[in-house]
């Protein structure tokens, strides 16, 4: 019996191979190939990818006979470097939303009574009207246990149906242990695993990549992938650089087999540059300078940021990464039903969508009403995308973040439901 395989873009660029080897390249796959099904489950074996190989290698010009490795069926001999997508033997959807914020406002008026700014300065800056901050005692665990439960109701399944659980977050409650294991106790999910996954405003477009690869793979059915963060708990609300643009948010979808490949995820590009690093970071509490009263003197428990060397590098950034990513899939901006990108600023935004030749009405930007949420951004933005009526069954979504570290990303996918 043979069954569609969907390449999935996964990056599997197999680095520091012996030298004797020579250099290593990604394999590269056919958006489209055919294989045979495997009625024990869904796994790769070596027979099986070199069947699929036999039909993409010669595409990119490789010779699969010499080229597949005997106890390695990904890596592959060459002498040019190639990135392509791997295959993936299932096709990954969203195939549900749920949003939490918490209900009390920060609202640029606000904002005048603490620190030297105005509602214009903010608005003409940033497009931020007002922000979400939690209460005293509300944590980036209870944002996310919220979204999740939405997510959960929306699909009509418990917490025990996932079988893991991811949180993006820069905020977690605490060091250890991992947001992830809170959100699960709160959650009541029985027999689910998961961790955090610190990319700060990238982490939830990274999250979903990395929570896909485990239901691509057929390990895992279903996976919750959360945004979250509170970010009223790292600002300085004396510092009117950064506490004008952030808030708290979060947000979760879970991920689910496609029934078909004419939804789920398309294809994605990540990159970090860590030389940006001192741009926007929290410096202290970590392993380089512990709590003390020092740190805590100094404000170092408190986001600093370099607000143009982020911008300039953002607008910059974000529009490359979804150009190269619109092109290797033959895509033009105009395709794109909704772009929904990490709302940091409403210029980066505008910047990012004029480049790219987006059509007005499918941009998404809500920083208006919620600021910037870090992790919870993209997944509020696909609300506020869906509350529009711009996230139908197929529409053709674009997904973009640019923050700390700094991190990058981008994503393809077609909407599910
Ligand atoms: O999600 C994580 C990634 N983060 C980002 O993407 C943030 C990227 N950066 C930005 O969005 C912008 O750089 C900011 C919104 C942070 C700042 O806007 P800007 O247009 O780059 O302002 P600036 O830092 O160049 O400052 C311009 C002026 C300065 O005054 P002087 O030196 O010209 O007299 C600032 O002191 O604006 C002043 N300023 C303010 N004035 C009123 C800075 N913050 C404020 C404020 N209210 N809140």
């Amino acid at each position: 019996m043979w069954e569609p395989l969907l390449a999935f873009p996964l990056w599997a660029e197999r680095r520091g191979c012996d030298a004797a080897s020579g250099p290593f390249v990604p394999l590269s796959i056919p958006r489209r190939c055919m294989y045979p099904c495997n009625p024990e489950g869904q796994q790769r074996s070596r027979w099986f990818l070199q069947l699929v190989l036999a039909k993409a290698l010669p595409d990119i010009g490789l010779d699969i006979a010499s080229q597949v490795r005997h106890n390695n069926p990904f890596t592959f001999q060459s002498e040019k470097r190639v990135s392509q997508p791997v295959p993936a033997i299932t096709r990954v959807k969203i195939s549900a939303l749920g949003t939490y914020v918490p209900p009390r406002l920060l609202t640029n008026a606000d904002l005048e009574k603490m620190v030297e700014t105005s509602n214009d300065w903010i608005i003409e800056r940033t497009g931020i009207r007002q922000r979400h901050i939690v209460d005293p005692g509300t944590a980036t665990s209870d944002l996310a246990a919220e979204a999740a439960k939405r997510a959960l109701a929306e699909r009509g399944l418990s917490a025990s149906d996932m079988e893991a659980i991811l949180v993006a977050t820069v905020t977690p409650d605490m060091f250890f242990p991992s947001t992830a294991c809170l959100v699960q106790d709160k959650l009541g999910a029985r027999g689910v695993w998961g961790f955090d996954l610190s990319a700060a405003c990238s982490a939830f477009l990274y999250a979903v990549q990395t929570g896909a690869q485990f239901v691509a793979t057929g390990t895992h059915k279903r996976v919750m992938v959360i945004g979250a963060d509170v970010m009223s708990s790292i600002i300085d609300y004396t510092d009117r650089a950064t506490c004008v643009i952030f808030g708290d948010g979060a947000g979760a979808v879970i991920l689910e087999e496609a029934e078909d490949d004419s939804v789920g995820l398309i294809d994605f590009i990540h990159e970090v540059d860590g030389s940006g690093g001192c741009s926007l970071y929290m410096p202290g509490g970590g392993s380089l300078h512990p709590s003390s009263h020092e740190t805590v003197d100094k404000k170092m428990h408190f986001v600093h940021q370099d607000g143009q060397a982020v911008f300039k590098f953002a607008v910059r950034k974000q529009a490359e990464v979804c150009e190269k990513l619109l092109t290797r899939n033959g895509l033009k901006g105009s395709d794109i039903d909704a772009f929904i990108p990490h709302q940091a600023n409403k210029r980066i935004i505008t910047a990012t969508a004029d480049r790219l030749g987006l059509r007005p009405e499918s941009r998404i930007i809500n920083i208006d009403c919620y600021g910037n949420t870090t992790a919870g951004t993209i997944p509020l933005a696909m609300q506020t995308a869906r509350e529009q009526g711009k996230l139908k069954k197929g529409s053709l979504v674009l997904l973009a973040s640019v923050g700390a570290g700094f991190t990058v990303g981008a994503s393809l996918l077609r909407w599910a439901y």
